[in-house]
């Protein structure tokens, strides 16, 4: 049966693909991102405008959608700067919290009431960061630390509303968001190495689609032969 879906960061990498996913197989989609131009060549049903670096708007953009139903949520947009704890700025602890974390609780706050109509389901797209956390990844790790706790949280809270809450730890697939983090640490890539972005669009289809009397909480997620993110030198 066709699902009313929720996708952030639907302009490019994984979420983009999710979309096409989706909408392929005849589910309405609702497409977020922060401007109207990054949607472009999306297929969606509808647009969710809202710059999660200011989460202050997101009420009204969810309202101004009127949704009484929603079948599922997946938080999927995010941001990864990386410099060790000496080295990190202000402003980029807060851009990355704002956005992985606070925007996230936002959203998922506003859209609770759709949620619960629908005995829907929320995905977040973690990170083997928010397992374990190794030098350089202090704000990013940190960020998806708490949307772990942030899900754990919620499934315990919305299990009796039928509020289903999945959380995916993948180490590394072929975005731009990959390429940066390999540039920011100095890292090989080797892309034979990588998972690629359809098969982790897969796992989050799967997941929505497993039958109504289980959930998967949570799936770690790797390569096969997985190519670490190792700078070729460390500056001390
Ligand atoms: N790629 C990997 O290897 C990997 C591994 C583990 C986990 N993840 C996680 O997987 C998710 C998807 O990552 P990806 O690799 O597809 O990343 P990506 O290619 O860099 O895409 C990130 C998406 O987030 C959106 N976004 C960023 N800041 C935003 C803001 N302030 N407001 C609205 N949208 C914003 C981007 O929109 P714009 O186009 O407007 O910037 C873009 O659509 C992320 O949560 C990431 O942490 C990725």
């Amino acid at each position: 049966m066709p699902k009313t879906i929720l996708v952030t960061g639907a302009g490019r990498g994984l979420g983009r693909t999710l979309a096409e996913l989706f909408s392929a197989r005849g589910d309405a989609v609702i497409a977020h991102a922060r401007n109207e131009g990054a949607l472009e060549g999306v297929p969606c049903e509808r647009r969710l405008i809202a710059d999660l670096e200011h989460p202050e708007g997101i009420a009204d953009a969810v309202a101004a959608l009127e949704l009484e139903h929603l079948d599922a949520l997946v938080h999927n947009a995010g941001i990864a700067h990386i410099a060790p704890v000496g080295g990190q700025s202000l402003e980029w602890w807060r851009r990355t919290l704002t956005v992985n974390v606070v925007a996230v609780a936002e959203l998922t706050r506003v859209l609770l009431p759709a949620l619960r109509a629908s005995s829907g389901h929320v995905v977040f797209v973690n990170s083997g960061a928010g397992l374990a956390a190794g030098p350089g990844w202090s704000s990013y790790a940190a960020s998806k630390h708490a949307i772990k706790a942030l899900a754990d949280s919620l499934r315990g809270e919305e299990q009796g509303a039928g509020v289903r809450v999945t959380s995916l730890y993948p180490s590394h697939f072929k975005t731009d968001m990959q390429r940066s983090v390999r540039e920011q640490f100095g890292s090989d890539y080797d892309l034979d190495r990588a998972t690629s972005v359809e098969s982790i669009a897969r796992a989050v289809v799967e997941t929505l689609n497993m039958p109504s009397d289980m959930v998967v909480n949570d799936m770690r997620i790797e390569p096969p032969n997985p190519l670490p993110i190792r700078p070729r030198a460390t500056e001390r």
